[in-house]
């Protein structure tokens, strides 16, 4: 399935994790300090990134859209990922620069698969078809309970469609990803959410110079 002239010479990271779990703070920060290094690096997120991905992006999140099939939510979440890797991440990656993205495939495994139950042998078939089978080199992972999780998300405004699913929902997604980092240790790497954000933030930045100094 992957493109026959993608020549892959960049880096391309992701940050996963349940609500709450201070993923989109840490990713913003590790691009701001890559840059500052004056590395050539490109921010973007899932779902969104791109004007038809940002579209989606509402229609996924907005309350009012409740009665969502829960096929339907995975094809537009797929639909999102397949604009973004053509658009954006793999161009970038083509010109050797480094990609970190807020959410990836792996949150499709989390939510749809393990949250939803739909097949994740299915779900990761669909993830290589939106993605050409792109892989991320590496993955962050923050990792914070559900409980705590929603009660922070709930601290930034209203919860979104996503958000307002049960806490036995939110319960399997971190399920879920817990699973995906012990299936891929090399890859997914797991913070937990205790320690502040400086130490966390510096614990990020660690294993990423490690991963950039091996590739
Ligand atoms: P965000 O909170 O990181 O902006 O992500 C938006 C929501 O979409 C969040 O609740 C996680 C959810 N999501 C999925 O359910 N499946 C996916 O494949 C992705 C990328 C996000």
């Amino acid at each position: 399935m992957a493109k026959k002239n993608f020549l892959k010479k960049g880096v391309f990271i992701t940050f996963e994790g349940p609500e709450g779990s201070g993923k989109s703070t840490h990713a913003r920060l590790l691009f701001e300090f890559l840059k500052k290094r004056g590395l050539d690096c490109i921010f973007t997120r899932e779902p969104g990134g791109t004007l038809i991905g940002d579209r989606i992006r509402e229609i996924l999140l907005e309350r009012k859209n409740v009665c969502m099939n829960s096929a339907c939510e995975l094809f537009l979440f797929e639909a999102s990922r397949a604009q973004i890797v053509d658009e954006v991440i793999m161009p970038a990656l083509e010109k050797g620069r480094i990609v970190v993205c807020d959410r990836f495939y792996d949150a499709t495994v989390a939510y749809q698969g393990f949250g939803a139950g739909f097949d994740i042998d299915l779900i990761k078939s669909l993830n290589a078809f939106a993605t050409m089978s792109l892989k991320p080199d590496l993955t962050i992972l923050l990792d914070i309970g559900p409980e705590a999780g929603l009660k922070r998300s709930l601290c930034k405004g209203k919860h979104d469609r996503m958000e307002s699913k049960s806490l036995d929902f939110h319960r399997k997604v971190r399920h879920g990803y817990l699973k995906l980092a012990k299936d891929e240790p090399k890859r997914i790497k797991v913070f937990k959410s205790h320690k502040t954000i400086n130490e966390i933030q510096n614990d990020i930045r660690k294993t990423v110079l490690g991963c950039l100094s091996k590739i």
